[in-house]
């Protein structure tokens, strides 16, 4: 029999049979991303931290890694692309060697040409090589062959034979280097025309070209999928269908609390669902109260979440009528974008407070909370705008923050 934690897995991937996962169909987002895989094309996942964008790329391609031809790179941070291609190929079969090459001398005149064509060759090359035995005698080839350029299309032919699906996750941790060398091989990828291999791309941001340079050669191949919090739809499945296959039973004002407290966190509906469930399990009958919510909730936020909540409790002004700092967080995790500029800011504390709130009040403190007596809570971060003018915009120190404020902004009176 199914026990909760078989369903609910706050902090871990959706991704056996037991565990609950919604399809996004928020803006279509798991069907766009499944349409670009089937038409070859490269999806680039991105969105806010913690929405979900691994989960639903390793839920789509889950009957790949079954196969075994999956190669999954959780994260490309400290990675370079020789990294990823021997990773490629080791799950090819192939044991990997990497030698640092003394200048472009040994290779021969039609390697060189094709080189200065493809980009830079690498100082250092993998070396492949693979022992296959001739089904029925006991000959043993050893097939080897070097790899030493981030276009290398011999490489893309043997993905392309094995039907290999390559994930790179978190590229916005990627080094500099890695983002060029990503751009051209996903041009070498695109002119090779593969009808099998796929590359899917994931990234924490709120802009897709700040994980990838889609440049004019590949901006055709690349599908940007912005997976965005989770709607209402997508959290009542979750909650009906996750209670449903632990026959507890849940009514709908039970359920609409649930799905509005989540603030659009399938991490933080996945932590709320198992507490609750958790309770109303061992009921005789199953059946979930309106309590047993408000208590995951507490035991989110006071236990859990602990750390955040010092943060913030001693981030907030205690005392004065408009209270700003408060304001302020508020606005920066109910704003939709990553970076939010002094405008977002100026306009929701306004509504918030019911009174036109004039960006000079905020300025002083918005500075405050980006001093460490403040946390830090927030930072700048100066980036060009489309204008080509630089312009201020602010992010939280600590990604998690952003859902975590949105959660008690919701559930004021309960916490
Ligand atoms: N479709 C879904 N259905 C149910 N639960 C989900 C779903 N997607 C994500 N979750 C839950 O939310 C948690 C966070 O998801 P995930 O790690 O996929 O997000 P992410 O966007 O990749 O995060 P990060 O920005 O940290 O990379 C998961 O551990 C899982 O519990
Ligand atoms: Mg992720």
């Amino acid at each position: 029999m199914l026990e909760p934690k078989d369903v609910f897995i706050p902090g871990k991937l959706p991704l056996s049979q037991t565990n609950i996962y919604a399809p996004r169909t928020r803006e279509k987002a798991q069907e766009r991303f499944i349409k670009a895989l089937s038409r070859g094309h490269v999806p680039l996942i991105f969105g806010e931290y913690g929405v979900g964008k691994t989960s639903m790329a390793r839920h789509v391609v889950r009957i790949d890694e079954d196969k075994g031809v999956l190669v999954n790179i959780e994260s490309v941070a400290g990675k370079s692309l020789q990294d990823i291609f021997g990773r490629c190929l080791e799950k090819l079969g192939y044991a990997v060697q990497t030698k640092r090459v003394t200048g472009s001398s040994s290779l021969n005149a039609h390697e060189q040409s094709a080189q200065a064509k493809a980009g830079l060759p690498w100082l250092e090359s993998i070396i492949a090589s693979k022992r296959t035995k001739t089904e029925g005698s006991t000959i043993q080839n050893e097939e080897q062959f070097v790899v030493t350029s981030p276009t290398d299309s011999k490489l893309i032919e043997l993905c392309e034979a094995a039907g290999l699906v390559l994930i790179l996750d978190e590229l916005h941790r990627a080094k500099p280097e890695f983002t060029q060398e990503l751009a051209d091989f996903i041009k070498t990828y695109g002119n090779a025309n593969c009808r099998k291999f796929r590359i899917i791309l994931l990234g924490t941001s709120s802009e897709a070209n700040k994980l990838v340079q889609i440049d004019p050669g590949i901006d055709r191949l690349i599908q940007e999928v912005h997976l965005r919090a989770m709607d209402d739809s997508e959290a009542r499945y979750v909650v009906s269908e996750g209670m449903k296959s632990l026959a507890i039973t849940i009514d709908h004002e039970i359920e609409s609390r649930l799905t509005s407290i989540c603030v659009g966190s399938p991490n933080i509906l996945q932590y709320l669902c198992l507490e609750a469930a958790e309770a109303a399990f061992v009921r005789v009958p199953r059946e979930l109260q309106m309590q047993d919510v408000d208590n995951a909730l507490k035991e989110y936020v006071e236990n859990r979440e602990a750390r955040l909540y010092r943060a913030y409790l001693s981030a907030i002004e205690t005392v004065g009528e408009k209270r700003y700092r408060k304001q302020i967080l508020r606005a920066m995790a109910e704003c939709e974008d990553e970076y939010v500029t002094m405008e977002n800011i100026r306009s929701l504390s306004s509504q918030y407070i019911g009174e036109d709130v004039p960006s000079t009040a905020l300025s002083g403190p918005l500075r405050d909370l980006k001093e460490k007596k403040f946390g830090p809570l927030l930072q700048d971060v100066d980036r060009p705008d489309q204008s080509g003018r630089l312009s201020n915009y602010t992010v939280f120190v600590d990604p998690s923050m952003k859902a975590f404020i949105r959660l008690l902004a919701a559930s004021e009176g309960t916490v």
